[in-house]
């Protein structure tokens, strides 16, 4: 079966819509068809000067989302990234492979380091996508879930994963593919609807948590930015606002976006706003309670983190040793 991994960081309490849609519901159902790992990638968000209180809580929190949304334990796999110590060993290996240049092109390292000047940056934002390209190749995967953002961290991933095969010969590593769905691949800021959705960057009333309390999900979207005109149809260009408001609904309903244009002819924004509103609670609303079930039995949750560790660092190791072999590391005889 091929492989599919992927990963989030526990930056805070609640996900929003825009990982959600862009990348959870794809992990979700590509468990269907593949051998799937996913995880929660605590070591990345320490580039954030995390408290530690938050980050412990957080990465529980996030965890319980993954499973709050689908994701079956009993057929994926689900761990913190720090509990599997190889990732840590083959980001080194991978840095040894990345030019100065192809680091410093990194845009979301650019967009990071601006808060503080490159020069007052952390080293791990800088590496950071090394070690989310240790991530992938850990695992022989083929295929990545994940939103628009993170497609040139997979091109770094897989120019890595080319550029080893093409030293050590095929078969060193996986070359990764990104699996990344038009439609959700970028879930836009409910005010500034040409910004992506995001909790570092965005207006909290730009966002949807995935936990939050639905009366402010639904002011929320009840006082989303639209434009002037009040024609209901999808243009990215010229109408964002109500584009990204069609592909929430779509992406929620099943409906196309086709098909509710139509049910919305004639009628005004505030129709469509009050309606999605509804949609998007009662859609929340059973999300929010199983996410809260994990949360208040963290045993139950630490021992599903624990088995998926497991399982994960046995593969983790089986591709370790053979890249380190491959390298010419001396095999490690006292183990
Ligand atoms: P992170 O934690 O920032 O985001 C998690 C996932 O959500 C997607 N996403 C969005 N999709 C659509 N619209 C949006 N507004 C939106 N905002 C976020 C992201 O694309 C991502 O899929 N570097 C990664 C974490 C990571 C990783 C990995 C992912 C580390 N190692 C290995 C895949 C494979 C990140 O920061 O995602």
């Amino acid at each position: 079966m091929t492989r599919v991994f992927s990963a989030m960081q526990p930056t805070s309490d609640s996900l929003h819509l825009g990982n959600y849609l862009g990348a959870l519901v794809e992990w979700v159902k590509l468990q269907d068809t593949h051998d799937a790992i996913y995880s929660v990638v605590d070591l990345h968000a320490l580039t954030q000067a995390p408290e530690p209180e938050l980050l412990r809580s957080r990465t529980r929190r996030t965890a319980a989302q993954y499973l709050a949304a689908g994701v079956d334990p009993e057929r994926s796999l689900c761990f913190v990234q720090s509990h599997v110590p190889q990732h840590a060993e083959l980001s080194w290996i991978l840095s040894t492979f990345t030019g100065m240049g192809e680091a410093s092109r990194m845009t979301q390292f650019k967009d990071k380091a601006q808060k503080t000047g490159e020069s007052g940056a952390n080293v791990g934002l800088f590496t950071y996508p090394i070690l989310m390209a240790a991530d992938i190749l850990l695992y022989d995967t083929d295929v990545v879930p994940v939103g628009e953002d993170q497609r040139q961290h997979l091109e770094l991933s897989r120019d890595l994963a080319q550029r080893i095969n093409g030293r050590f010969g095929e078969g060193t590593v996986m070359v990764p593919e990104a699996h990344i769905v038009k439609e959700t691949a970028k879930i836009y800021d409910l005010q500034d609807p040409v910004k992506k959705m995001s909790k570092s960057t965005g207006n909290p009333k730009g966002i949807i948590e995935m936990l939050d309390d639905p009366k402010k999900v639904a002011k929320n979207i009840k006082s989303a930015v639209t434009d002037l005109d009040s024609v209901i149809r999808f243009d990215r260009e010229a109408k964002p606002g109500v584009s990204n408001l069609l592909t929430i609904y779509s992406a929620l309903t099943g409906r196309d976006v086709d098909g509710l244009v139509a049910e919305y002819e004639g009628r005004m924004y505030g129709h469509l706003k009050v309606d999605l509103a509804d949609v998007v609670v009662a859609y929340l609303t059973p999300f929010h309670d199983a996410a809260m079930e994990w949360i208040e039995s963290p045993e139950r949750l630490d021992g599903v983190l624990a088995q998926g560790a497991a399982k994960a660092s046995t593969i983790a190791q089986a591709t370790l040793d053979r890249i380190y072999d491959r390298l010419g590391l001396l095999p490690p005889l006292h183990r």
